[in-house]
């Protein structure tokens, strides 16, 4: 019998990342960060020296990524490549915008798929990222859509910015979230989209704890 398994797809900034880690931790179940596998490919095409746009050499590197995912007694999950610590590594913007312009690449994202797949154990998994109900778990039994207006995602991440990079420019943020999302919706490959199924929750408005709330309301809702 499969695992069940709850998607959770939608643009940066959405709170979709926060919420997928309160519900796994809610309901007890595995979470799979798909972002962050599309970070790690990225970074590692920085560390190997290999161009973003050498296409056959980025799914060689997809298809033989060593990554682990290593949960801390905390309660939090390492992300190791190579043997080495990544976990905060790939949060910056920079390799943010390159693991966009690696996932757009169709042979990357199939050398990731099974991967992503494994994740899907007992007694369940949240899914986080872009093409989760539509692409890698097409079965799941709840699939959320977490949208929320492009001016408020920027003011989220100006807000976590701007203690790290007191220069940080509100404008400057808000170009680069509709640029990303502009190529994450745009490609040809598995754009982001929500799944003709998916429930559709608009955060602009709401709190975190609302999310969490709301998407527990549609898991208890469908048993
Ligand atoms: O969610 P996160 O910002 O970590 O994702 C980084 C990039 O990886 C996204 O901008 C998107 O282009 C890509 N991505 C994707 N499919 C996923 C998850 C992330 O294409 N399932």
């Amino acid at each position: 019998k499969q695992a069940a398994v709850i998607t959770v797809d939608g643009p940066s900034g959405s709170g979709k990342g926060t919420v997928c880690q309160l519900l796994a931790r809610e309901l007890g179940w595995h979470l799979l960060d798909s972002g962050a596998l599309y970070r790690v490919t990225a970074l590692a095409a920085r560390h190997h020296g290999v161009e973003l746009d050498d296409v056959e050499a980025l799914e060689v590197l997809a298809a033989h990524l060593d990554v682990r995912f290593k949960a801390t007694d905390g309660g939090d999950t390492q992300i190791i490549l190579e043997g080495e610590e990544v976990t905060h590594a790939i949060r910056n913007e920079r390799v943010g915008e390159d693991a966009s312009v690696v996932a757009a690449l169709g042979p990357v994202r199939e050398a990731l798929l099974s991967r992503q797949r494994d994740f899907a154990l007992a007694p369940g998994l949240v899914a986080d990222g872009r093409d989760m109900g539509t692409v890698v778990f097409p079965q799941a039994g709840l699939k959320i859509y977490l949208d929320a207006s492009a001016e408020e995602r920027a003011q989220r991440r100006y807000k976590q910015l701007i203690s790290k990079e007191p220069g940080a420019s509100l404008g400057d943020i808000l170009n680069d979230i509709k640029a990303r999302d502009a190529r994450d919706m745009n490609r040809a490959v598995a754009p982001l989209k929500p799944a003709p199924d998916a429930v559709i929750l608009d955060s602009t408005l709401m709190s975190i704890k609302e999310v969490l709330q709301a998407v527990l309301d549609e898991a208890r809702h469908r048993g």
